[in-house]
């Protein structure tokens, strides 16, 4: 007789191996941002934090003219609430090209293609470790269902300005806000705030996503102090799946498909070389 299977330990959800469409029940502005929900029927209803879906629209993605859209684009889902035919999941994004442009411009009833949820999310902090949530700018969208998921956490947010800002709403409690002009919150980097959090006291475990000179602060700052932390890192994804090899990090043990063994990956197994240059 053969050995059971060991319990699954990693926070990956499986996707069903196959394109599906959700309906979109919704898309709503929050100052910079939009916020995407749409009703899956047939995609699992337990997505772990820090898992992405690979998004396109059902209509009008790309193949003619100068529709570029053509490869699906990668979105961490914000939250997801389970109804009684499916599931609503639902995306933060900026809209910064012409997919994202495109995903932006979907109405209620309109189809959203998506493959997901796809990687590996954020694992539970270690017993009697705080939380230490760390957002900049879109970043902030994998925080949303972390921090519904979590208890008792520090919620540290940094955007570049006021219209961005307005996203911090979408949290509950009283996130700390920085912003790179000063119009909400403190002028500074929200590295600062970290700093500061992680000075004032030990006991804590960092969990993080934003863009890649944020993220490279930070591993500096938790390996300085010996702070345990969980980055959600980007990179170009075409496949999602393992098939393209497109979105390779260094890291400790090698080169990894962040798309399968990230986006979340563990601080200490980067490179520290990982994000040298990067400047945002
Ligand atoms: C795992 C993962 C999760 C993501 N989650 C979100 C999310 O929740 N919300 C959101 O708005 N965006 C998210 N992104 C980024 C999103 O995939 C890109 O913004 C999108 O692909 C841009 O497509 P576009 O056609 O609009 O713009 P493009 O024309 O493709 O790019 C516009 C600009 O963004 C840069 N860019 C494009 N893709 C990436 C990328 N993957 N990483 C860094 N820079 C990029 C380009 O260099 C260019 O400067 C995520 C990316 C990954 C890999
Ligand atoms: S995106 Fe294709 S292998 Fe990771």
């Amino acid at each position: 007789m053969s050995e059971p299977a060991p319990a699954a330990t990693e926070p990956r959800t499986l996707a069903p191996p196959e394109r599906r469409v959700a309906v979109v029940s919704g898309v709503e502005r929050i100052g910079a941002y939009h916020v995407i929900t749409a009703h899956d029927v047939s995609g699992p209803t337990n997505p772990r934090p820090g898992q992405f879906y690979m998004l396109s629209t059902d209509e009008c993605w790309g193949g003619a003219g100068d529709e570029r859209p053509y490869l699906p684009r990668a979105f961490s889902y914000a939250r997801a609430r389970v109804e009684p035919d499916g599931v609503a999941v639902s995306f933060l994004l900026e809209a910064v090209g012409p997919g994202t442009e495109r995903l932006a411009a979907l109405r209620p009833d309109e189809g959203l293609a998506l493959v997901g949820p796809l990687g590996i999310g954020f694992r539970a902090p270690p017993d009697g470790l705080r939380p230490i949530l760390v957002g900049g700018g879109i970043g902030a969208a994998p925080l949303l269902c972390l921090q519904e998921e979590l208890e008792q956490t520090t919620l540290l947010l940094g955007f570049r300005s006021a219209a961005h800002a307005q996203a911090a709403a979408l949290f509950s409690g009283e996130p700390q806000v920085v912003t790179d002009d000063g119009s909400v919150g403190r002028q500074a980097l929200v590295t600062e705030l970290l700093a500061a959090e992680l000075n004032a006291g030990p006991g804590g475990t960092v969990l993080a996503c934003g863009p890649p000179a944020m993220l490279e602060a930070i591993r500096a700052l938790c390996a300085e102090r010996d702070v345990p932390a969980q980055l959600a890192l980007e990179s170009g994804m075409a496949c999602g799946f393992g098939a393209c090899f497109g979105c390779v990090v260094p890291t400790t043990d090698g080169y990894v498909r962040l798309c399968l063994d990230g986006p979340v990956v563990d601080a200490h197994r980067l490179e520290t070389a990982l994000f040298a240059g990067a400047g945002h």
